[in-house]
């Protein structure tokens, strides 16, 4: 029995990355009856970028739902919302008291964000939580003794931090409290390209929504994927663009072997593939699409799969913290 745990920010409705990356996998492992897993959505770690009570709410909803769209059992899962259980806030800050500046100035997710502004001169908006990002992180993982964390490639180092707090903080309290966690990236899908090419992600609007409808999604696959102007009939690199490394990951080895055949062969245009592609978003995730949006009109129901899940989170939590409380002198509560 292995305890699973993962989650996802309240930035937008999750793209192809974060359901493929994250997503699918988890879930596949937590409906494996071998598996205990703790899904969430990380309300608090989207506080960092978005201060818009009605747009967190939303996008909290529009995470909950693509979970349950994919296949996610409520019942077998815990399933619930970050802020839900504040004691991931408190125990961030215990946690924030183990870790060196000096490591913390070394994350991706920070410095990404550093240059990002910096380029558009506003580095200064880089606030406090962006840069202790990781120590909420961590939180979320210690506080469920979790053993393993399906995630995409670029959390590993968020999950090397997590191992690395929890092992000074036993080394400077001479007690162990916590179980250390293993990320688990799956090696085929742990990089999912954006539209241009660089990683699929929210901030450099390079995502597909494959929730959105046929039209939109049209629209975005021919005005988003830059083509170069090679003749109809002339051969084709299938990894000039992200066309064909797309609809891989959606159709499957075989058809994306076909796909790039016939683009090495000459005689098949980047619209062709473009719209093989699109075939392949539209059809294969129809009944995805279909739940999400059925899902989306009921916030009842998903209220209550949260609040449900909340409480069954806040327990084990509450054990948790209860063990950190007590190493640290403050006692339990
Ligand atoms: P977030 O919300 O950015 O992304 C959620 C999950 O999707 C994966 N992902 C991708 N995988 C493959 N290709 C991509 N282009 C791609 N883009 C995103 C991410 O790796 C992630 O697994 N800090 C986390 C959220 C979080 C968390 C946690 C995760 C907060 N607490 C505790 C695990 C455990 C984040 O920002 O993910």
């Amino acid at each position: 029995m292995a305890r699973i745990l993962t989650g996802i920010q309240a930035t937008g409705t999750p793209h192809l990355g974060n359901i493929l990356g994250a997503i699918r996998p988890a879930i596949a492992q937590a409906n494996d009856p071998a598996n205990e897993s703790f899904l969430f959505i990380a309300d608090m770690h989207s506080l960092t970028q978005i201060k818009d009570a009605n747009a967190l709410r939303e996008n909290t909803y529009a995470v909950a739902a693509a979970w349950m769209a994919f296949g996610l059992d409520t019942e077998r899962s815990v399933f619930y919302r970050q802020s839900d259980v504040p004691a991931a806030a408190e125990l961030a800050w215990y946690l924030n008291c183990f870790f060196p500046v000096s490591r913390l100035e070394l994350a991706h997710s920070y410095k990404d964000k550093m240059a990002q502004f910096k380029d558009s001169g506003a580095a200064a908006s880089v606030n406090t939580g962006l840069f202790t990002y990781p120590m909420l992180m961590s939180a979320d993982i210690l506080l469920y003794d979790a053993e393993q964390v399906p995630v995409g490639k670029d959390q590993k180092q968020h999950l090397e931090f997590t191992r690395d707090v929890a092992s000074r903080f036993h080394n400077a309290m001479g007690t162990e409290v916590f179980v250390l966690p293993e990320a688990v990236i799956q090696e085929s899908v742990m990089l999912v390209p954006g539209l241009d090419g660089n990683k699929m992600s929210k901030s450099r609007d390079n995502t597909l929504n494959i929730f959105d409808d046929p039209k939109a999604l049209k629209k975005r696959i021919n005005k988003e994927i830059e083509t170069d102007g090679t003749a109809l009939e002339d051969p084709k690199d299938p990894d000039a663009n992200p066309v064909h490394a797309l609809y891989a990951l959606i159709a499957g080895a075989a058809e994306a072997e076909h796909m790039a055949e016939q683009l090495r062969a000459g005689g098949y245009g980047w619209g062709h593939a473009k719209k093989a592609l699109l075939e392949a978003v539209v059809d294969g995730f129809a009944a995805e699409r279909d739940t999400f949006n059925r899902l989306m009109a009921d916030r009842g129901a998903l209220d209550e799969a949260l609040r449900a899940g909340a409480e069954r989170a806040e327990g084990v939590a509450h054990e948790v913290m209860n063990r950190v409380r007590v190493a640290l002198g403050y006692g339990a509560r």
